[in-house]
């Protein structure tokens, strides 16, 4: 399987001095191509850190981290922002769709930069609209969207210019359960059909369950790792929660 992230010995500092924290303590995992995976954990344990790194939003402190192979430290600005424009897609919590553009126009915002023909860009409209259940919304604005669909909206976005790897920090955090149900599910789509490799942030065991593996993370180090393998969700999902329970802190179990 090829690798599409390596995480190699990463520590992160925060603040000088006598206030240091250690957000991240010698981190080190890999996720290939294709691959689904959560990361999990009580809040402060390094979570939105680590994705922050990977996004190179900020810079580790020691450590380096590969993107197909490619070390991201070093880089001038311009080279990361190229980077994270062509090969990275991101989901957030809240949507982050502009009102005043229509579904479709929102979706389609990333390719503007890649300056691609009036045909090409229609046709990746249709590929992530109709991947995502959005085809119907398009020339809708975005207020006129139930937070299902404007999530669903927000996925088609960050899966158009066919990044190499998806992040996504609690992207069911706005929705209710069963709108989280539904996002999991069209996740489990765009890694399956369209052979997305995602990585998410979240502290619900139910969205946990979905994936193929999940790292918890306690005090900025991998404590944990629980892969599915032929497992059914059900039983993924109990694991989840005995990991949960193991681990202790204040992480939600739902
Ligand atoms: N910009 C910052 N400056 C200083 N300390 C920070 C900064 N960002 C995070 N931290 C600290 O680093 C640690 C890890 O924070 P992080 O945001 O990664 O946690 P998290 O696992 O995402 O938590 P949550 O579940 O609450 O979102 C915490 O102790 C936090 O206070
Ligand atoms: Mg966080």
């Amino acid at each position: 399987m090829k690798e599409i992230l390596q995480v190699k010995h990463v520590t992160k500092y925060y603040g000088t001095g006598s206030v240091v924290t250690k957000a991240l303590n010698d981190i080190s995992f890999s996720v290939g191509q294709g691959e689904f995976t959560a990361i999990m954990g009580a809040s402060g344990s390094g979570k939105s850190t680590l994705l922050n790194v990977i996004s190179t939003i900020d810079r580790v402190s020691s450590g380096e981290i590969f993107v197909e192979g490619i070390p991201l430290s070093g880089q001038k600005e311009n080279r990361l922002s190229a980077f994270r424009r062509d090969k990275l897609g991101f989901i957030f919590q809240e949507y982050n769709l502009l009102d005043t553009l229509t579904v479709g126009e929102n979706i389609t915002l990333p390719l503007n930069l890649k300056k691609l023909d009036h045909q090409k860009t229609k046709r990746e409209l249709h590929r992530v609209a109709e991947a995502l259940g959005v085809l119907d919304q398009l020339s809708k604005f975005p207020y006129e969207l139930s937070g299902g669909q404007r999530q669903r909206a927000a996925c088609a976005r960050a899966l158009i210019t066919s990044p190499a790897l998806v992040l996504a920090d609690e992207p069911t955090g706005a929705l209710d359960s069963t709108n989280s149900r539904i996002l999991m599910e069209t996740f489990v789509r765009m890694n399956q059909t369209l052979g997305s490799t995602i990585l998410t942030v979240t502290h619900d065991a139910v969205v946990g369950s979905y994936t193929g593996r999940v790292l918890f993370l306690k005090d900025g180090k991998i404590w944990s790792e629980v892969v599915r393998g032929e497992r059914s969700r059900k039983a993924m999902y109990q694991e989840i929660l005995s990991v949960m329970a193991a681990l202790g802190g204040d992480t939600d179990v739902h």
